[in-house]
């Protein structure tokens, strides 16, 4: 079963695979809509694209672009790519994002810092009006240091809390916590949040991506939207 939201992911996933060009270095993004991607890049290769390599920003998304025949490589081989391609969580006016629900940001982020062009793909729910909406600020953080960490981000005005996944603590593919920082008066300056939030001790990154997206193609009910 399909819903029309899957659809419209699907669509922008499409559009975006038709941006690929042979010999391209290509980052590939985490989550249900990159998924979308990766699939449609799977059948361009076989169709005949013959890209130089792809990175993926995560575990599952390496198995899934295995499974699809996308040649993988590494940033040490290629610390420069020409295309990054990955969904988001939100997406405001001026094209920030918020990031990491599927606990994969750090990966994402240095992937997306490594990419010519970075390119979102998203469904009309992850527009917002502001940063922090609809979900709160991921934080990777080091475990040695989580207690300090949370102290500081209590500090901050966040409501900070450790992420658990089906009953566990949620541990990333670096190994590291995530500290989820709910910010209850609303995120004013998401730069600057970010920029503080850097300044912790122990904090590896958080999930607000700042002017990186060079361009946003949401897929919706009237077909597709690119942004600006
Ligand atoms: C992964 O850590 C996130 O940053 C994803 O990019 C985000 O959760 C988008 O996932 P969906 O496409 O499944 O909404």
């Amino acid at each position: 079963h399909t819903s029309e939201q899957d659809n419209w992911k699907k669509a922008a996933g499409e559009a975006a695979a038709q941006l690929v060009q042979d010999g391209m270095l290509i980052g590939l993004g985490t989550g249900s809509t990159a998924n979308y991607f990766i699939q449609a890049l799977g059948l361009r290769l076989q169709a005949g694209l013959q890209i130089a390599g792809a990175v993926p920003s995560s575990n599952a998304s390496h198995d899934l672009a295995a499974q699809v025949g996308i040649p993988l490589t590494t940033l040490d081989a290629h610390p420069e790519l020409d295309l990054y391609i990955d969904g988001a969580d939100e997406i405001d006016p001026e094209l920030r994002l918020l990031k990491g629900a599927g606990g994969a940001l750090v990966r994402e982020k240095i992937v997306a810092s490594s990419a010519q062009r970075f390119i979102v793909i998203a469904d009309p729910s992850k527009q917002v009006s502001h940063l922090g909406q609809n979900f709160p600020v991921p934080v990777e953080v080091t475990p040695f240091g989580v207690s300090p960490v949370l102290k500081h981000l209590q500090a901050l005005g966040a409501s900070a809390q450790i992420r658990v996944k089906n009953g566990s603590t949620f541990i990333s593919d670096n190994s590291n916590l995530i500290v989820d920082c709910r910010f209850p008066q609303g995120i004013s300056d998401p730069s600057s949040l970010d920029a503080r939030i850097h300044q912790i001790v122990g904090v590896v990154e958080t999930g607000l991506f700042i002017h990186m997206a060079s361009q946003v193609i949401i897929g919706g009910p009237n077909g597709l939207q690119y942004l600006p």
